[in-house]
């Protein structure tokens, strides 16, 4: 049995047919409350409604697992936060799974995350990777760039209520995205290959930056104009828009970093070791998902 906490998110959606097409059951942890919980499942997939707040839920959840697949975020949340679930739920899972008698552990993280990384966020995701790194069970930390679909969701969002594109900064800073399809794959391929255990991979599909994106949005659409939202709006509202809104301040504080240039890396090195896994870049991501206006 495998586990994965946040199986209900855009990146557990896509693992978990994944694996079990492969032959795996899987038990999927959330709270049912950010996405909606499925009221019946396929075969081979089970439910369990729980909270990463709770040391008997992480518990109840990781019983006869072998694996646990960690994507649970509280970075888009507007009731929770990275703190409360990135780090500290992380944290108390990585406890009660090495308890359990959990095998292997993967953690889906962020490229960048470190100690004194400059966004909680990221120092968010270095305090859950130092916990499975000394947990005593196999691990694989997978650092990913933030996921291609979601920003494109965001900007046609956006672009469907105003008419304009959002572009965060000057438009020009390179950013690596992970599609959720890559990212997906390189999951499945953690649970089954022993060669990934015990590794940090940098994963990554393509670098891009917010003009080419907003290119995109509006040659799909055929029309409209962009938004720009500038560098100094960015780093006040990093700031001013914590007290009444920590959601939109930690966008902003995401953009703030990205503009610095640190949201890109070379995934190529990443990549070599696993040739036979295809790149899902901006192209086929906007291919497949239809007709121009749709969601992405
Ligand atoms: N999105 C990105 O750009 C990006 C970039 C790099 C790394 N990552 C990492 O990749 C993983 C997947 O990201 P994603 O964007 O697919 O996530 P997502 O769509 O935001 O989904 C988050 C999941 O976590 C669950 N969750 C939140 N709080 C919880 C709690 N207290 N207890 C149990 N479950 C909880 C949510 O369900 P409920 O709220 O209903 O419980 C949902 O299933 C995460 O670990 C994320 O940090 C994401």
């Amino acid at each position: 049995m495998i586990l994965v906490v946040g199986g209900t998110g855009r990146l557990g959606r896509a693992a978990v047919p994944l694996l079990v097409q492969s032959g795996h059951r899987v038990r999927i942890m959330a709270r049912g409350s950010s996405q909606p919980f499925a009221t019946a499942v396929g075969a081979g997939v089970e439910l369990f409604r729980g909270d990463l707040g709770s040391e008997s839920d992480c518990r109840r959840a990781v019983e006869g697992c072998t694996a646990v697949v960690f994507a649970a975020s509280g970075f888009g949340l507007k009731d929770s936060g990275p703190r409360e679930v990135d780090r500290d739920g992380a944290i108390r899972l990585v406890r009660a799974a090495a308890a359990g008698g959990v095998q292997h552990l993967i953690m889906m993280s962020m490229h960048g995350a470190a100690p004194d990384g400059p966004i909680d966020y990221l120092r968010c995701k270095a305090a859950a990777e130092e916990a499975v790194r000394s947990s005593g069970m196999d691990w694989t930390v997978i650092r990913m760039g933030a996921l291609l679909e979601q920003r494109l969701e965001d900007l046609t969002a956006a672009f469907g209520a105003k008419g304009k594109v959002p572009v965060f900064g000057s438009g020009s800073a390179p950013v690596t995205f992970t599609s959720v399809q890559d990212a997906a794959a390189v999951v499945l391929r953690a649970v089954r290959d022993p060669a990934l255990r015990n590794r940090i991979i940098e994963w990554g599909s393509q670098t891009l930056t917010g003009n080419q994106l907003a290119e995109a949005v509006l040659a799909r659409a055929g029309h409209g104009s962009v938004q720009r939202i500038p560098p100094a709006a960015l780093r006040l509202l990093s700031v001013a828009a914590r007290p009444f809104s920590p959601f939109l301040a930690r966008v902003a504080g995401a953009g703030v970093w990205q503009e610095s240039g640190a949201g890109a890396f070379d995934f190529g090195p990443g990549r070599a070791d696993f040739p036979d896994i295809p790149i899902t870049g901006l192209q086929q991501v906007l291919e497949a998902s239809g007709a121009p206006g749709s969601p992405v």
